[in-house]
């Protein structure tokens, strides 16, 4: 059998061949795509990572090559020699839709490296699979250009990363995947230990503490390209098992940090896509997101606003509607979506209505609306039209309403009332409904780092929980409310956001011990509780710890949204369904008792499925 590489190496990718490359002999390895015979020529269109070449095979270019072409069919793994041509001056027509559509290759060496068996879909974008057969077979799935696409790019945003900390004296380190358990933030993945009986590792959600014991140790500045694992709930933006660009640094505030990551979002964005992303990024306190958006990763392209009418229901006590006053009077708020006029002309009275089943699916009751009479000389005098509110709300009211919201004729006023969590959630899924439907998102790159998130929030059960993790600092001045007024201590924590996506997180840490000890009594931590699972790091805080912070992006995301790709999936090389299984693979599996016995386990009998 003939040893094609060692006669031949390649000279050119096969995407990359143009009309400046007539005339040159050319080796080329790849895939085939397709396959034609015309009239005693075989053309085959080659692919390999860089796109697709034409091949000709003819008994005048190369006998033997033309009489094993013949059995070439799709993905068949080949190598061939042969010579460009421009496709006109064999009597053929140039391909516009391809790059390399002026030219083709005259083969006259032709080697098979592998046949292929019918692959289960078509190697093509835009070819409709159902995603678990492409994830079964997801090594033929990462054959398809826009996936090949995807992880360029994705190389691409990595080489960038480390080029830029490299060049800002960063040193890249490793922390270990297998480490001890500890409470708070995110479910771990546990690792049975086979040396020491009945113990567990947990599987790092994070570098955190390593990489705050980075700065104790004196390294200044840290970053690192790194997988996490987290045991959650997936959506579309979210993994199991993920990678962070995870940075930490010393003697800094949080305006350090900030301005160094944008440095980090300009590189990225212009090494991947050539655009130079404007700075500063936007800032807005985490209080100012969740009023005018409802949520604290607002998608900045979208105008829409909220707005909180809570003062002005109760300054006029209710207003005459009995639902505002009884809502107002047991704390809760009354919050509205105002979409302008000319948006709202396109919303039919029906769709309208039905606004409100879809909120319904949200926890809501269900959906005040208010048409502001369009022929109205202005919104402070116009009518409220289509509106259960129309007979029962004052005037006064509704012209204070009007003049807080800055209303215009014709504009129309969705209304939720009740916990502000509730109102939140529904307007906040509203806004983003009714800015698509609309047409209203403008196109482009907004960023912005949402800051001065609270400390703690409330879990179930009515405990306090870490809002971002326990190692964040709170703002000086609220040090002194831990443990008396948990929900009013405000954290030096910042999350940049893009487009409506949390890309990534950080803060500045606590570095004096006695600090760190209150967050976690705060939490609920007894002292002894807290020297079990966290002591590690109060020692080491016992030996001048430099005032430090950090963040971590979530490299995935930035992926997603640099090659508009919807879900996760698809720039991520071998990912987990919704359910956490690897469908290629087949697992998770279960294991031999004797496997289990090794790891002193053994399993509890299922409960019946319901
Ligand atoms: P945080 O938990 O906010 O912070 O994570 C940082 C970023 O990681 C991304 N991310 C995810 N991406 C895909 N799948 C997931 N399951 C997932 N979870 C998080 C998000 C998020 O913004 N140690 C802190 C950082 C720090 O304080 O320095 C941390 O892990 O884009």
């Amino acid at each position: 059998m003939m040893n094609f590489l060692a006669s031949y190496s390649r000279t050119h990718y096969a995407g990359e061949l143009r009309k400046s490359h007539v005339g040159q002999q050319v080796v080329l390895l790849g895939w085939v795509q397709g396959r034609r015979d015309l009239g005693g020529r075989i053309f085959i269109d080659l692919r390999d990572r860089s796109g697709l070449s034409q091949l000709v095979f003819g008994p005048d270019l190369g006998t033997e090559a033309h009489t094993e072409a013949d059995a070439l069919r799709s993905e068949f793994c080949i190598g061939i020699v042969g010579t460009v041509k421009l496709r006109t001056d064999s009597g053929g027509q140039a391909n516009p839709n391809l790059p390399s559509g002026e030219i083709e290759v005259e083969c006259s060496v032709l080697h098979i490296f592998s046949k292929a068996d019918t692959p289960p879909f078509q190697i093509e974008d835009d070819v409709e699979t159902r995603e678990e057969v492409r994830l079964k077979y997801r090594y033929l799935d990462l054959r398809r250009p826009k996936l090949q696409k995807n992880f360029q790019l994705r190389s691409t945003l990595y080489r960038a990363t480390r080029d830029y900390f490299h060049s800002n004296g960063f040193w890249e380190f490793e922390t270990p995947f297998m480490v001890k358990y500890t409470p708070g933030g995110a479910r771990n993945f546990l690792v049975p230990s086979r040396l020491n009986a009945g113990k567990f590792y947990a599987l790092a959600e994070s570098p955190q503490i390593f990489k705050q014991l980075f700065m104790v140790a004196g390294m200044d500045r840290y970053f690192q390209i790194v997988r996490c694992f987290r045991d959650e709930d997936l959506r579309q933006d979210r993994q199991p098992e993920f990678t962070q660009i995870d940075v930490e640094m010393s003697f800094v505030t949080e305006e350090g940090i900030q301005t160094m990551m944008e440095g980090l979002v300009a590189q990225i964005w212009k090494d991947t896509i050539g655009y130079d992303v404007p700075r500063p990024f936007q800032r807005m306190p985490y209080k100012e997101a969740m009023g005018s958006y409802g949520e604290d990763k607002p998608d900045l392209r979208n105008p829409l606003k909220l707005h909180d009418i809570t003062q002005l229901v109760k300054a006029h006590d209710g207003g005459g509607v009995p639902l505002f006053k009884s809502t107002v009077d047991s704390g809760g708020i009354v919050k509205l979506l105002r979409i302008p006029g000319e948006a709202a002309q396109k919303l039919s009275g029906t769709e309208t209505r039905k606004l409100e089943d879809s909120v319904k699916g949200l926890g809501a009751k269900g959906l005040g609306t208010a048409r502001l009479e369009p022929t109205a000389a202005t919104g402070v005098s116009a009518a409220w039209t289509q509106s259960p509110f129309a007979k029962t709300l004052s005037s006064t009211l509704r012209e204070a309403i009007a003049l807080e919201i800055g209303a215009t004729p014709g504009d129309l006023l969705l209304f939720q009332f009740g916990s502000p969590k509730l109102c939140n959630t529904v307007l906040a899924s509203l806004r983003q409904q009714m800015g698509k439907r609309l047409e209203l998102i403008s196109p482009g790159w907004r960023f912005l780092w949402v800051t001065d998130f609270p400390m703690f929030e409330l879990a179930e059960g009515d405990k306090w929980v870490a809002a971002h993790h326990p190692f964040t600092s709170p703002k000086p001045e609220h040090v002194e409310l831990l443990g008396k007024d948990n929900g009013a201590v405000l954290a030096r924590a910042y999350d940049l956001v893009l487009n409506g996506n949390e890309i990534a997180g950080g803060s500045i840490r606590i570095h004096q011990k006695d600090v760190q000890a209150k967050v976690f009594a705060a939490l609920g931590l007894t002292e002894d509780d807290f020297r079990a699972k966290f002591g590690f790091l109060l020692d080491a805080f016992r030996y001048g710890p430099p005032p430090h912070g950090g963040i971590a992006f979530g490299v995935d995301r930035l992926a997603m949204l640099l090659t508009g790709a919807e879900s996760l999936r698809d720039v991520i090389a071998f990912p987990k369904t919704q359910n956490g299984t690897d469908l290629m693979s087949d697992c998770p599996t279960e294991v031999s008792n004797k496997q289990l016995e090794d790891l002193f386990i053994r399993l509890a009998p299922r409960a019946p499925s319901a």
